[in-house]
């Protein structure tokens, strides 16, 4: 994709870093099954898209290891944490073995093969759509084919570099 010709100067990515990281997000794990196993990894780059029909996007470092398995897939899972999570986020949060990364948690395939954790938050089973690589990320667009929620009331979020939990009880 051509990017825009103009004037401005991008921000430096250190500086970029330092500002995003002010912006609160939830902590999920996307994971997909491949020919050779399960893959996933921790996800903060995850939003709503649209909802109908539903769609989601969850952005995906192209050095990852795992990149080679969700380049294949045609479905995939999002599986957003819940307080009491953060070990299992640090563990598919980089540099761990998948294998070792899914002994971490209890997770079961959902109707399309995805790993989905059960005791998440809410877990989101999806059907990609469309990707688009953009900078160092690839976009997974991901029409949503299934969804079920937790016991768990509490998010976990990831602000200024650390975990935080929130109450999803609706006032
Ligand atoms: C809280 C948190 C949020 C993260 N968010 C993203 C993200 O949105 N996209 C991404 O590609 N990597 C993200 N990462 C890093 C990946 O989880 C990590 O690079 C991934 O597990 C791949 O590592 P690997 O190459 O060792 O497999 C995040 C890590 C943490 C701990």
């Amino acid at each position: 994709m051509e990017m825009p010709v103009h004037g401005f100067q991008t921000v430096d990515s250190l500086d970029f870093r330092r500002g995003m990281s002010r912006l609160g997000a939830a902590v999920n794990i996307v994971t997909t099954k491949a020919a050779d196993g399960p893959y996933g990894f921790t996800a903060s780059a995850v939003c709503s898209v649209s909802d109908t029909p539903a769609m989601l996007l969850a952005c995906l470092n192209r050095t990852s290891s795992c990149f080679p398995a969700f380049e294949k897939a045609q479905y995939f899972g999002v599986n957003t944490l819940s307080s009491g999570h953060e070990a299992l986020s640090n563990l598919f949060g980089g540099k761990t073995a998948m294998a070792e990364r899914f002994a971490g948690g209890q997770w079961r395939e959902g109707c399309s093969g995805s790993p989905l954790l059960a005791d998440a938050l809410v877990h989101f089973e999806c059907e990609l759509v469309q990707s688009l690589d953009l900078g160092t990320h690839r976009v997974l667009f991901g029409r949503v084919i299934g969804l079920a929620t937790g016991d768990c009331e509490d998010a976990l979020f990831y602000v200024a570099r650390r975990y935080a939990t929130l109450s999803t009880r609706e006032a």
